[in-house]
């Protein structure tokens, strides 16, 4: 077994304990907190996960607390099924003035929840230079990259940085990702703090590459919008001025055991709309349709746009939020970029009222953004999805 690099440096007394006991007795890992009601009050070290990256690095199998019940573990990866029809591939460039690519639109958000992208104006070089950047922040050792970390003086969760998710319980379990988690937009809320100087590059390219994410953005909403028989302008006047984004680096590390762990366990995505950028050379990305799992392909030089639960709530679920998942590899790392396009925080989130008549009555409540954050994260944590409780 590898030693884990660098933790001790950088971690509490007590968490580098339990990372120890982690690798010890790795299927029946327990913080010392739960085995000693002396300590409970005083250890949080559950709270600080150690990344996975490192975690990869020295074990042999998964710990226990990325090993969720039977029921919810990836065990179909081994049978996930091809697609009864592809996701369709859009022409971004014809989007708005050829009827047959809105067509194409209309049927991949109705059937798939998900649409590829070509010719979206993102030049080959500058996808390759943001996923190269990506790659290269995960590369360095951790020190490096705990400069940006997540937790406040080493435990307090913010949403900006690099770690993992918000750990709320103690029997939470986690998933086989590490991330990195920016604010994009408003860009003048941008924290630079959190965005990397090395590689130089870094900041430049994910300028770069969100200043064009948020074009593509716009047109889909406007293609969205007049295929709904709504104003052009509904949604981006819906999402408002301050709208969030977020680009959300992710980095699975190989696993042992792909059969008993998530990349990212099933959820749909709590955004409007949400522009993928995933590995070229590396799989994982599956959706759910009708109980089953399938492959999501990726093709060269194509993003992958799919819909968030606010865009279900805003359409009255007239197009759903996709449910999707990532399984990981026994061999190779996987590196995407999630840019999630979100609503102005201090908005509500509510059915477009041209879509509701007596026939079609809302089929979600409004609520407040903050709310609706909130209820994101707390649903997450425990593998739940909050818009089901949106549903009237
Ligand atoms: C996500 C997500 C998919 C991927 O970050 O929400 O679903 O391919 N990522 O990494
Ligand atoms: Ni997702």
């Amino acid at each position: 077994m590898r030693m884990i690099h660098g933790v001790s440096l950088l971690l509490s007394a007590a968490a580098t304990k339990a990372i120890y006991m982690g690798l010890k007795e790795l299927k029946s890992f327990r913080s010392p907190a739960e085995k000693s009601p002396r300590t409970r009050m005083a250890d949080d070290s559950w709270r600080v996960p150690t990344p996975v990256q490192e975690l990869a690095a020295a074990v042999e199998e998964p710990p226990s607390r990325y090993v969720p019940r039977e029921q919810d573990r990836p065990s179909s990866i081994l049978v996930a099924a091809d697609m009864p029809e592809p996701i369709p591939v859009i022409d971004f460039g014809r989007l708005l003035d050829d009827a047959a690519e809105a067509d194409k639109l209309y049927a991949a958000l109705q059937s798939w929840g998900l649409v590829l992208v070509t010719n979206h104006g993102i030049e080959a070089s500058l996808m390759d230079n943001v996923m190269k950047a990506s790659r290269e922040f995960f590369r360095q050792p951790l020190e490096a990259k705990q400069k940006y970390s997540n937790l406040i003086d080493g435990k307090h969760f913010q949403v900006e940085g690099y770690g993992n998710d918000r750990v709320l319980t103690q029997d939470q379990i986690l998933d086989w990702c590490d991330r990195l988690h920016l604010r994009v937009e408003p860009e003048d809320e941008r924290n630079l703090a959190f965005w990397p100087k090395h590689p130089e590059s870094f900041r430049d390219v994910l300028h770069e590459y969100t200043s064009k994410t948020k074009k593509i953005r716009n047109d889909i909403f406007q293609a969205m919008a007049r295929i709904l028989g709504l104003e052009d302008d509904y949604f981006i006047n819906q999402i408002g001025d301050k709208a969030h984004a977020f680009a959300r680096f992710n980095y699975y590390p190989p696993c042992p055991r792909p059969d008993l762990v998530n990349g990212v366990r099933p959820h749909s995505d709590g955004a409007v709309l949400t522009i993928l950028l995933v590995d070229k050379e590396v799989g994982g990305l599956q959706v759910q349709r009708d109980g089953m799992w399938y492959n999501v392909p990726s093709r060269p030089n194509t993003l992958l746009v799919n819909l968030g639960d606010s865009m279900e709530i805003m359409n009255n679920g007239i197009f759903k939020s996709p449910v999707h998942r990532v399984v990981t590899n026994a061999e190779k790392e996987r590196i995407s970029l999630a840019v999630f396009y979100g609503v102005d925080g201090d908005k509500m989130l509510e059915p477009a009222a041209g879509l509701l008549d007596e026939n079609r009555p809302a089929g979600y409540r409004a609520i407040a953004i903050k709310d609706f954050v909130a209820g994101l994260h707390e649903h997450f944590s425990r593998g739940k999805r909050f818009i089901e409780s949106l549903k009237i």
